[in-house]
C-alpha cells in the first residue's frame, strides 16, 4: 500500500514536471512565433520574399520552413539563425528580434535597413555569435552597448552610413574573429583589441580612422610631442648659430693677434 502511494506520487510528480516542461517549451515557441511576426510586420518587403512566412498554421516545425529561418531542430519552433540577405527589405532595425530567445545568428546584409543601431542592442540580441548588418543604410553612431554582446565572433557593419567614433569597448569582445566597419563615415581612434588583431582592411574607406594598423592618431599628446620637437629644432639652430659665432670670433681674434 505504502509503495503504491509512492508510485502514485512519483507518477504525479512526473506528470506535473512533464506538463510544466511542455508548457515552457510551447511558451518559448510562442515567443519565437511572436518574434517572426514582429520582424515581418516591421519590414517592408517589396519583393514578397517573406510571403512564405504564413502564420495560419504554426504547428511545431512550421517556422523552420520559412525562408531564411534555421531552427535548432527541424521539427521544433526554436529559431537558431535568421538570414534575410539581399531581399530589398526596408525599415529600421527590427526590435522584435528580441523575442527570438534562442537566436545565435542574424544576417540582414544587403537590404535597406536604415536608422540607428539600437542603443540597447545587447538587450535585444545578447546571445548572438554572428551579427551581419553590412550593406544597408544604417546611420548614427555605433552604440557602445554592442560591446555587451559578449558572444559575438562576427560583427559586420561595413557599407553603411555610420558616423562618429568606434566605441573602444568593442576591443573587449574577446571572441571576435571577423570584424569590419569599412565604407562608413567613421573617425577617430580604432579600438585596441585585447584578444585579436585586425588589419587595416577592417577599417578601409572611412572619414578619418587612426591608430592600431592605421597611421597614428594626431591627438593632443601628439601635438605635445611636436611642440617638444619644435623646441629641439630651436635648440639645434641655437647651437649651430653659437658654433658659427664661435668660429668667427676665433678667426677674428687670431687675425687681431697676428
Ligand atoms: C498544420 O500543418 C501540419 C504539417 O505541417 C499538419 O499536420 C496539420 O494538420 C496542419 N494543421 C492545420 C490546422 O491545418
Ligand atoms: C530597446 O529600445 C527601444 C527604443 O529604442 C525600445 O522600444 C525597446 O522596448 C527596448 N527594448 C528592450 C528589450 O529594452
Ligand atoms: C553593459 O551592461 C551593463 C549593465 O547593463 C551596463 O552598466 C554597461 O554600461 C554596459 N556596457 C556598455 C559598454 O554599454
Amino acid at each position: 500500500m505504502v509503495s503504491d502511494c509512492r508510485a502514485l506520487y512519483s507518477l504525479v510528480a512526473v506528470l506535473i514536471t512533464w506538463s510544466f516542461l511542455t508548457k515552457s517549451f510551447s511558451h518559448a515557441a510562442q515567443r519565437d512565433i511572436k518574434c517572426l511576426k514582429s520582424i515581418k510586420n516591421s519590414l517592408e518587403d517589396p519583393n514578397n520574399y517573406l510571403s512564405t512566412w504564413n502564420f495560419a498554421n504554426t504547428s511545431e516545425g512550421s517556422l523552420c520552413r520559412f525562408t531564411g529561418v534555421d531552427c535548432w531542430h527541424p521539427d521544433e519552433n526554436k529559431i537558431l539563425n535568421i538570414r534575410l540577405v539581399d531581399m530589398g527589405l526596408r525599415g529600421e532595425f527590427p526590435l522584435g528580434v528580441s523575442s527570438c530567445s534562442s537566436l545565435t545568428g542574424l544576417d540582414l546584409s544587403s537590404n535597406n535597413i536604415y536608422g540607428n543601431i539600437p542603443n540597447n542592442i545587447s538587450k535585444l540580441i545578447g546571445f548572438l555569435t554572428i551579427l551581419d548588418l553590412s550593406n544597408n543604410k544604417l546611420s548614427g553612431e555605433i552604440p557602445e552597448d554592442i560591446a555587451n554582446c559578449t558572444y559575438l565572433n562576427t560583427l559586420k557593419l561595413d557599407n553603411n552610413r555610420l558616423t562618429g567614433q568606434i566605441p573602444y569597448q568593442i576591443g573587449h569582445l574577446s571572441r571576435l574573429r571577423t570584424f569590419s566597419v569599412t565604407s562608413n563615415q567613421l573617425s577617430g581612434p580604432v579600438p585596441r583589441f585585447t584578444d585579436s588583431t585586425f588589419t587595416a582592411d577592417s577599417y578601409e574607406n572611412n572619414r578619418g580612422l587612426c591608430g592600431g594598423p592605421l597611421p597614428r592618431c594626431r591627438d593632443h599628446s601628439k601635438k605635445a610631442a611636436l611642440a617638444i620637437d619644435g623646441d629641439a629644432d630651436a635648440g639645434i639652430i641655437a647651437a649651430a648659430l653659437g658654433y658659427v659665432v664661435g668660429v668667427f670670433l676665433f678667426f677674428w681674434v687670431r687675425a687681431r693677434i697676428n
